[in-house]
């Protein structure tokens, strides 16, 4: 029998440093109604100093734990989705682990799925919790991508902001799943679509490697817009199938942030009205996989969302991946 799985705490944090459209005119040639027009963006978040995405992922962390109101104690597995963390190693989860004084010994690990890596780590979790595995998963998506974004291109650094997200699955303690459906998919294909090279030479013992790398975030925005309004439609569909609900029987679609004409697409193709849509992409940019708990929880705490509620989320990007789930949103959960 397969364990139904509990959202029990959401949470989130964002830097305090705002970067606004205006402040990017400083660096390049561009202009708040460019990019406004084109993404929706008005400002979006960085880190300043030494804060990292380990920082805000913490912030996250307490947030959802708070939440959930499970024992740090209890806590038997820790996912982190992260595709730009601070440090290539420890990763994100094993910091987070330490930082909120997790006990030794919980298997804490990173998946790099890009903007869908909170599905991703949806996915796997549900595993880990249906098998019996673990039975309380602290999910922690965090990236630094004001690191890696290149600030002389204004094709790609005016679209990401930093933020932290975080969520405490739990084994469900009333039998109900509140995972309805959830489907995950890769096409690697056209991985070249956004791609960040880790810097590095070989041995200086053997032939050199001509190509030494740079590790910025190098996007087809073209290829990428048409990819998400083409594919994550279709999946949506299905994920709205596969859940046994009707599209106008789920209360909201929280989606990915990362521009609000793909959002519009999405929101055309489901024919929800304004309400139905969480974007809040005008204030953050595109946070990666954070930006999903990040809409959710200000979604509820702007009275945009009401819990006791369903709602489809989806996710996309580098990889190229992409994933749609429908998902029960608990009262108390944030
Ligand atoms: O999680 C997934 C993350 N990625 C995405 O979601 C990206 C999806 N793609 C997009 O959001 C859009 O492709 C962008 C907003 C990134 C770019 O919009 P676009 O309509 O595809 O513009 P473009 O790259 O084709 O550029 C059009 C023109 C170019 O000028 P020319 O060659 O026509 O003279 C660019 O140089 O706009 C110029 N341009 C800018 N102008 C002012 C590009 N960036 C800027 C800018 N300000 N920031």
């Amino acid at each position: 029998m397969t364990i139904p799985l509990k959202i029990a705490g959401v949470g989130y944090c964002v830097p305090e440093s705002i970067i606004t459209n205006e402040d990017l005119t400083k660096l390049y040639e561009t202009s708040d109604e460019w990019i406004y027009t084109r993404t929706g963006i008005k400002e979006r978040r960085v880190v300043s100093g030494n804060e990292t995405a380990i920082d805000i992922g913490y912030k996250a962390a307490l947030d959802a734990i708070k939440h959930s109101k499970i024992d740090v104690n209890d806590i038997d597995c820790i996912i982190g989705a992260s595709s730009a963390p601070p440090k290539l190693y420890p990763g994100l989860a094993c910091n987070m682990q330490t930082l909120l004084g997790i006990p030794k010994g919980t298997p804490a690990f990173d998946l790099t799925a890009a903007c869908t890596g909170l599905i991703y780590a949806l996915q796997v979790a549900r595993g880990f919790i249906g098998t019996g595995t673990y039975k309380n998963i602290l999910i922690v998506a965090s990236d630094n991508n004001s690191k890696i974004s290149d600030w002389t291109d204004r094709g790609t650094s005016i679209l990401f902001g930093d933020g932290a997200g975080a969520m405490v699955v739990t084994a469900s303690d009333d039998g109900i799943d509140d995972i309805l459906s959830i489907e995950i998919n890769a096409d690697g294909s056209i991985g070249n679509y956004i791609s960040t090279e880790l810097p590095g030479q070989n041995c200086p013992l053997v032939k050199q490697n001509e190509y030494v790398g740079e590790c910025k975030i190098r996007m087809s925005g073209k290829e990428v817009y048409k990819f998400a309004v083409t594919t994550v439609p279709k999946y949506i569909d299905r994920a709205i199938e596969m859940s046994g609900l009707t599209s106008d029987e789920i209360d909201y679609l929280i989606p990915h942030q990362a521009n609000q004409r793909i959002i519009e697409a999405l929101q055309k193709r489901l024919q929800y009205p304004d309400e139905k849509v969480i974007s809040n992409i005008q204030f953050y940019g595109n946070t990666s996989a954070a930006s999903i708990p990040i809409a959710l929880v200000e979604g509820v705490e702007q009275g945009k969302i009401k819990l006791n509620s369903t709602a489809v989320i989806c996710g996309f990007g580098a990889g190229m991946t992409w994933g749609c789930a429908v998902i029960r949103l608990r009262e108390g959960i944030c």
